[in-house]
């Protein structure tokens, strides 16, 4: 489907599929007026106004200058109007995204002027070509812009520009250069080739719009370059899963053979996309994002907070917040629709009081909830090695639903249970040869919890006040502590 957009000097095509011939509802009007702005670019970028969610029938188009089709179109100037713009295409054909990205649109908001703005052809070109079109393209779309709001008062802050890759930066130049500011821009997974720092007037930027917020997907750096741009651009910039490797996209760590790379690179890269869906679709589960100075301290657990909005809800629902530029956030997603799952921060001191210095613990915990428990979950302290005598602080992310948290059972894997502890044991007794190491012992009385999704706090102690230690091979439970957060006697 809408592989060839027909060139149409009416309004509407019945089918996109058939040929020229079919027959304009809307007659030509004042032939070829020339738009308002004499600088664009003369009917190459085409304004596709969708009206029916049955995407391969029919089209409407918006032509600057051309006032029948507005109303032909049945263009309604009081209700939002969205404009998705595509990035750069090697095939010269709309790819999939594009079909569930403006169903999805329609569905949520079913007043909305939804417009596809094509400018494939000037897309479709050697990839600095294409960045070199994407002022013109935002000329262009400015100029659609500002016609509509001297033909029909079109009030801008309702308007809102979705740009994925390349068309978040041509987004970027309509916001800068339309008349007035634009209501939001959301760019999803911003192109990084010849944008990640540059000056702010020559990509998408906090300026381009009222609100800005990005969604990065695809930030891994292959040969000094990044698919999707790095640096923050937006008002908020959302990196979920750290924003580069992207569950269920890399092929785990199979040398990604050609073919297994352009698929990887798609996945990863067009993955905000589907997360901008998700968000249209899902709205009662919606995905949140916490406020973090980077990724690696996100990954530890120390980001979860909600206070003086730290965290937003993701894609569609994100809130616009206070002017605050460059705002990082982060998240854990899933691996499909919905991609939205449970964060938890957990925090427990590790005493180690038998002399177990070299011990090297790999730990996991289970979570039982009301509704349903979790598989056995790798903690991953990080930063390499679990602290003794230290309050360690790890992130626990759970993919599907719980409940109310009830108990965590904490286990420490035995020495020969995963590559991993096989590893620390072999570098152990490499280092003390013939005298086999007694078996270490610590000590975790209690773990904080704190969820994010709710940002409730609960303390849990051992189940057993006399099981608090723990060695290889072994677990200790915790439930909630009978008395919330008070734990030690009070000294009197
Ligand atoms: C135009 O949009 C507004 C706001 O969404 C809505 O109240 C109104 O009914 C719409 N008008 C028509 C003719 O659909
Ligand atoms: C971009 O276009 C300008 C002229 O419009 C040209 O001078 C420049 O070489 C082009 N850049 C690239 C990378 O093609
Ligand atoms: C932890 O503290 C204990 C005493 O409580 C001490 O024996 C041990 O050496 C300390 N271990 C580390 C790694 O600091
Ligand atoms: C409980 O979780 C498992 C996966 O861990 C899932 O297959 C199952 O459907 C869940 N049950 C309920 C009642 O949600």
């Amino acid at each position: 489907f809408w592989s060839v957009w027909p060139i149409t000097k009416g309004c509407w095509v019945h089918d996109l599929n058939s040929d020229l011939t079919s027959l304009p509802f809307c007659e030509d009007s004042g032939l070829d007026e020339l738009s308002t702005d004499g600088r664009a670019l003369d009917g190459a970028v085409k304004y596709n106004m969708r009206k029916s969610l049955d995407l391969e029938h029919e089209g409407c188009y918006l032509q600057a200058g051309k006032k029948d089709c507005l109303q032909e179109c049945g263009f309604n100037a009081t209700a939002k109007t969205i404009f998705i713009i595509h990035g750069w295409t090697m095939s010269g054909m709309f790819e999939s995204w594009m079909h569930k990205l403006v169903a999805a649109v329609m569905r949520r908001e079913s007043e909305a002027n939804v417009v596809v703005v094509d400018w494939i052809a000037m897309a479709q070109q050697l990839y600095p070509d294409a960045v070199n079109h994407t002022q013109n393209v935002g000329l262009d779309i400015a100029a659609m812009i500002n016609w509509l709001q001297d033909e029909q008062q079109l009030p801008l802050e309702k308007v809102h520009l979705i740009g994925y890759s390349l068309g978040a930066h041509v987004a970027g130049y309509a916001g800068m250069y339309v008349r007035g500011t634009i209501g939001r821009i959301t760019g999803l997974d911003p192109a990084g080739p010849m944008f990640e720092g540059v000056e702010e007037q020559r990509r998408l930027s906090p300026d381009d719009a009222d609100f800005v917020d990005v969604l990065h997907t695809y930030t891994r750096e292959a040969l000094g370059v990044s698919i999707g741009i790095q640096q923050p651009i937006g008002d908020i910039d959302i990196y979920p899963n750290g924003g580069d490797v992207q569950p269920g996209c890399a092929l785990g760590d199979v040398l990604a053979v050609a073919g297994n790379f352009m698929e990887v690179m798609k996945c990863e890269h067009e993955r905000a996309v589907h997360l901008f869906v998700d968000s249209l679709m899902n709205k009662d589960h919606m995905s949140f994002a916490f406020q973090c100075t980077g990724p690696d301290r996100f990954k530890k657990g120390i980001c979860l907070s909600c206070r003086k909005n730290r965290c937003n809800n993701i894609g569609y629902n994100t809130r616009k917040m206070r002017k605050r530029r460059n705002s990082k956030m982060y998240l854990k997603t899933r691996a499909d629709t919905p991609f939205g799952g449970y964060h938890y921060q957990m925090k427990m001191h590790v005493f180690n009081r038998k002399e177990a210095d070299h011990a090297d613990p790999t730990f996991h915990v289970k979570l039982y909830g009301a509704h349903n428990d979790t598989a056995n979950i790798f903690v991953d302290v990080h930063d390499g090695a679990v602290g003794l005598n230290l309050t360690n602080t790890f992130l626990v992310f759970t993919e599907d639903e719980i409940g109310d948290l009830l108990k965590i059972q904490l286990s420490w894997e035995g020495d020969s249970e995963s590559w991993n502890s096989v590893w620390k044991n072999i570098k152990k007794t490499f280092w003390s040869w013939n005298t086999k190491p007694p078996k270490p012992v610590l000590e975790v009385r209690r773990i904080r919890v704190k969820a994010g999704e709710t940002q409730k706090k609960f303390t849990f102690c051992a189940q057993d006040p006399g099981k608090t230690e723990i060695s290889p091979g072994e677990s200790v439970t915790f439930v909630k502590c009978r008395d919330g957060w008070e734990v030690k006697p009070r000294k009197r």
